[in-house]
């Protein structure tokens, strides 16, 4: 169909008639009508195309919210279609057919006036009355055998803490399929927004007040649970800083066995080269830059397997007795900082840096030189900066690729 856009020329010295006009009118208005339909299902089609989708429910919270907007959805098209069909009759019957023709005019009409102040109103109840239920129904507390996940917000970062299983992970959140989980969600610093749009949101991330004794914390909860295996991605959603934008997640839902296999991963991933028995010294002091690394006394370090590569066996070292430690923790070595992301099975997550870029050696090494210049106002120091109360954590170009080829060693 070849659409005309020229202005309709037959009226204009009244000789033409009205059929050029009228076939004009007749294209545009079959444009109108056809043109947001072909493009919504268009839309609809791409759906699963994209990471971020909101309108490709995975779990049953999103579900619920999917199918409030799809039923509000083709309701809003119905109306549309009944205003577009009395537009089209309108310019079609009262269209001027003649120069010295004038329409009825009308001033006033009550029941126009009552009927377009009651339509819409009982239109919004329409609307509120299911959207209330979605409400209620998506802040229920979920089942006795959910799993439990205390989400902390940070900027710019997301920390997920499993206190059922004693694990504790950063920007990469485990999550077995088919198994309700419930997500206690608070933040270090402002507000942030727990969003991962194909398994439903969003949902704030508060700093929590503190209260008086017996009273309780008021958490915001998240409840839902994963349809299917996967990786979603997700997004800070509430503007908390300069790098508000660069504070992403992913959460990979897995089957039970294979989530299972993560935490005892978690476990090993370093336990196992500490002699059996041995416990990891909490306590171990801070080497400042400058200061000699006081390696001889380690344990961790002589315990090394025969066959690692001497790379992450250097780096181990570097790693554990540089500043690193202020703030990262790994299970089953002396890090143990809190403040940073916990970085045990690090070189099993596919981002670095929350989700903003591939975790790879090249990235890594770019990341520990130079984190504030990836991403504005992290925490973190540089290699010749300082970040986060923290000088600078002064490695070397050698040192920093050992300590990348160790974090990458820990999966
Ligand atoms: Cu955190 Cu935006």
């Amino acid at each position: 169909m070849r659409l005309t856009m020229k202005r309709p020329q037959g009226n204009r010295d009244g000789s033409a008639g009205v059929g050029p006009g009228v076939r004009t009118l007749g294209a545009r208005l079959v444009a109108f009508l056809v043109a947001p339909l072909l493009m919504g299902g268009l839309m609809a089609g791409c759906a699963d195309e994209y990471p971020q989708s909101s309108i490709s429910p995975h779990t049953d919270f999103a579900e619920i919210i999917h199918s409030l907007y799809v039923s509000i959805f083709w309701w809003s098209m119905l109306i549309l279609a009944v205003v577009w069909l009395l537009l089209a009759w309108v310019i079609v019957k009262y269209r001027r057919k003649s120069e010295d023709e004038k329409p009825r005019q009308i001033r006033g009409h009550l029941g126009l006036e009552i009927g377009w102040t009651i339509g819409p109103a009982l239109i919004v109840i329409a609307i509120a009355i299911p959207t209330v239920q979605a409400v209620f129904a998506t802040q229920q507390p979920v089942s006795e055998d959910a799993l439990e996940v205390e989400v902390v917000g940070h900027q710019f970062w997301w920390e997920f803490h499993y206190p059922e299983q004693g694990v504790t992970t950063a920007n990469e959140l485990w999550l077995p399929v088919d198994r309700p989980v419930n997500l206690r969600l608070e933040s270090n610093d402002v507000i942030h927004s727990f969003w991962v749009p194909k398994l439903g949101g969003k949902r704030d991330v508060n700093p929590v007040p503190a209260v008086r004794e017996g009273q309780d914390p008021k958490y915001n909860w998240l409840y839902f649970t994963p349809q299917e295996t996967g990786v979603f991605m997700g997004q800070c959603a509430e503007f908390c800083g300069q790098s508000h934008a660069l504070m992403a997640m992913r959460v990979v839902v897995e089957s039970e066995e294979g989530f299972q296999d993560w935490v005892d991963r978690w476990f090993a991933s370093e336990g196992a080269a500490l002699p059996a028995g041995a416990e990891p010294d909490a306590e171990t002091e801070l080497q400042m830059p400058g200061e000699e690394p006081d390696v001889q006394e380690d344990e961790e370090l002589q315990a090394v397997d025969q066959d690692e590569d001497p790379m992450v066996t250097l780096g181990r070292e570097t790693f554990l007795n540089s500043t690193c430690v202020a703030c990262h923790g790994v299970e089953g070595t002396s890090a143990q900082g809190v403040i940073g992301p916990n970085l045990t099975l690090f070189g099993a997550r596919s981002t670095l840096g929350a989700g903003i870029m591939e975790n790879n050696r090249e990235n890594l090494v770019r990341w520990i030189i130079d984190p504030q210049g990836i991403k504005a106002a992290v925490a973190m120091p540089g290699t010749e900066y300082p970040g986060g109360n923290w000088p600078a954590t002064g490695l070397s170009d050698g040192e920093v690729e050992a300590v990348a080829a160790y974090l990458l060693s820990l999966k």
